[in-house]
């Protein structure tokens, strides 16, 4: 069986490079937050990596949960129309909440998500999203917590998947054609 590398073109960001950038937007999340408690939300299953690091690099209090979401609909293009597959078992009544996010691509996830859990009347919703990439410019989604800007190639590890594969890779690499052509 061919290794997992073998199926990718190029390093976009090492491990190295992703733990400084979890550790940079950490430091600004300690300092906005100090004294408060802050429920990180998750979104299944490309956030666990960001989650998993971001939750142990913090010396504030917080608290972990979890979202999964399905966009509708049979187009691969997303709807922007977003189910609820798993919600949170947290009430966000009057809690600081920071959305946990892998990538924003169209944007659309995170622009319903963040409605969606602002109609839950958390005292303060913010998000953190490690990866940007260039269409997210066309739906405003308001990230404070930003890590890098991707070229428009399809990317996968560190959560990142294609077809449920690649999510274990410690860095971000750019996936070979001939394994989607
Ligand atoms: C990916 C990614 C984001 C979303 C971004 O999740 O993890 O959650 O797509 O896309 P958007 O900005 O166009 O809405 P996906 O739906 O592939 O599920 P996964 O996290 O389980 O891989
Ligand atoms: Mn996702
Ligand atoms: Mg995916």
């Amino acid at each position: 069986l061919a290794d997992v590398t073998a199926d990718l073109t190029e390093v976009l960001l090492t491990e190295q490079q992703i733990n400084d950038k979890i550790a940079d937007l950490s430091r600004r999340i300690e300092q906005d937050y100090a004294g408060e408690r802050v429920l990180l939300v998750a979104v299944l299953k490309g956030a666990v990596m960001v989650m998993a690091d971001v939750a142990r690099e913090l010396k504030i209090h917080v608290e972990l949960d979890f979202m999964a979401v399905s966009s509708y609909g049979l187009s691969t293009e997303s709807s922007g129309v977003v189910r609820i597959l798993k919600d949170l078992d947290t009430d966000l009544n009057g809690r600081h909440v920071i959305i946990v996010e892998d990538i924003i691509d169209s944007g659309l996830t995170l622009a319903w998500l963040r409605g969606n859990l602002a109609s839950r009347g958390p005292k303060s919703l913010e998000i953190l999203a490690l990866l940007r990439k260039p269409d997210a410019a066309k739906v405003d989604v308001d990230v404070k917590y930003f890590g890098f800007d991707i070229p428009n190639a399809f990317v996968v590890g560190y959560g990142l998947d294609y077809s449920e594969k690649y999510r274990n890779l410690r860095g971000i690499a750019v996936l070979a054609p001939h394994i989607y052509a």
